[in-house]
């Protein structure tokens, strides 16, 4: 339904709603954006499809799916009376990445959560006009493929901006990629910081106001860092809540696909669970972990909620600040207790660590002659071929059984055993 043919001489803007709030909303976006508000007629999808069946669709079409048992199989039959180039915009109220993810695959250019506010309508028909004058990337002549890698720690300060911002730094002079980073830590992001660059507002600016993202817009507010490296970050005021439906994440994504070889999402869990949307086209989930009990138990739980969430993005486990026979857990009880391999180890390397802080460098870039070097780079070289595999015995199955698998008491014992018994303090 989103092909690059041009929509010719056909009404430019349709919309069917199932209830008046929605059509309340929907005429309003519409006049503001010049369309026609009587365009906005009542009906679920199947009246729909009936109505667009004896007449040219538009260029620009809204449907509401909120009356659809089976949004999927249902949306096929718009297919039969849509000319291709029209582009859909389809409201629900279904909350699922995987029914996102499906919709966006079967040609739908964007699902909106009902309810729905004027000003949402108007951002989504806004990108809506934008993509009819624009063809999408895979549509262009010789389109590059894009690869998006979101990294998540496991738990705080296990150096999953250190690792984002390596294999970004990485992809970009390595591998030649045009590379964006997105430091999604809004608050308190170091992405720019430890490249000693200022973070900007781009990042503030693309919240507040989806609409805007473009081409012109990510030129304007990220950060370059190299040649082949454009950093768009944020260090928002601390007391100043983010306000987001997470359409600007899925906006700058979708602008990133379309502008650089490569994304590199540095994704708070926090984020990841209030916006799973921005998982949606992410092929390799990192998840960064210490060989700790708390990092072992978040990374069942992540991956288990990955599972679910997002299916279709691959985890890979990377065990970080890795130290002989200093860690809380070995690696053999960890992969046992998450099920799955860990991908790959980062070394302690405080020396390395201290030099990237010093010269506002990445760690691969101050670790380069070091083993952290080698290390960072052959998870980069993976991760840039799309050879990485979904390392260990299998999907990871329910949180439960999971954890049920994680022998904690032993693990525990074992732990206050290690520890020596305190001398009673002298009186
Ligand atoms: N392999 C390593 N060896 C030594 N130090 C490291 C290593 N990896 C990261 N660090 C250090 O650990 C600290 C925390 O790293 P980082 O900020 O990347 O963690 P984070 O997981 O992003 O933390 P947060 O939860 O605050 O987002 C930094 O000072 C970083 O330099
Ligand atoms: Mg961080």
């Amino acid at each position: 339904m989103t092909s690059s043919t041009q929509p010719g001489s056909r009404d430019p803007f349709a919309a069917f709603a199932c209830d008046d709030p929605t059509l309340d909303a929907l005429r309003a976006a519409a006049g503001a954006m010049g369309f026609a508000p009587e365009k906005c007629l009542r009906a679920d999808l199947r009246g729909a499809v009936q109505s667009l069946s004896v007449a040219p669709s538009p260029a620009i079409l809204v449907i509401d799916l909120s009356e659809c048992s089976d949004p999927l199989n249902e949306i096929v039959a718009l297919e039969e009376v849509c000319e291709p180039g029209t582009v859909v915009i389809a409201l629900g109220r279904v909350n699922d990445v995987r029914l996102y993810r499906q919709l966006i695959a079967s040609g739908i250019h964007d699902y909106l959560l009902k309810p729905v506010a004027v000003t949402q309508l108007s951002e989504a028909l806004t990108q809506a006009r934008t993509a009819l004058a624009v063809p999408r990337a895979s549509e262009q002549d010789g389109a590059r493929e894009h690869t998006a890698i979101a990294v998540v720690g496991t738990r705080g300060g296990v150096g999953a901006s250190t690792l984002a911002t390596s294999l970004a730094w990485l992809f970009g002079e390595e591998h030649k990629r045009t590379v964006a980073l997105l430091d999604l830590d809004v608050h308190f992001g170091t992405a720019a910081l430890s490249l000693d660059l200022e973070p900007g507002r781009g990042l503030i600016d693309a919240i507040a106001d989806p609409g805007r993202i473009d081409g012109l817009f990510l030129e304007r507010a990220m950060t370059r860092a190299s040649e082949r490296l454009a950093i768009l970050s944020a260090e928002a005021p601390i007391g100043t809540g983010l306000t987001s439906d997470g359409e600007a994440f899925v906006q700058l994504e979708r602008e990133f696909r379309q502008a650089f070889d490569m994304t590199v999402i540095d994704l708070p869990r926090s984020m990841l669970m209030n916006f799973p949307q921005v998982l949606a086209e992410v092929k390799f989930v990192i998840l960064v972990a210490e060989l700790t009990l708390a990092s072992a138990r978040d990374t069942i739980r992540l991956l288990s909620w990955l599972h679910s969430h997002a299916p279709e993005a691959q985890p890979v486990v990377v065990a970080n600040k890795v130290a002989a026979g200093s860690s809380e857990i070995g690696q053999a009880e960890f992969e046992a207790s998450i099920e799955q391999k860990i991908g790959h180890s980062i070394f302690l390397d405080t020396k390395s660590a201290i030099a990237a802080a010093k010269f506002g460098q990445s760690l691969a870039e101050a670790g380069n002659a070091a083993k952290t070097g080698a290390t960072l780079r052959a998870i980069a070289a993976s991760l840039a071929s799309g050879a990485q595999h979904k390392a260990g015995s299998g999907e990871p199955t329910t949180a439960s059984s999971l954890l049920a698998r994680l022998d904690w008491k032993a693990l525990l014992n074992r732990k206050q055993a290690a520890v020596p018994a305190r001398s009673a303090p002298a009186s």
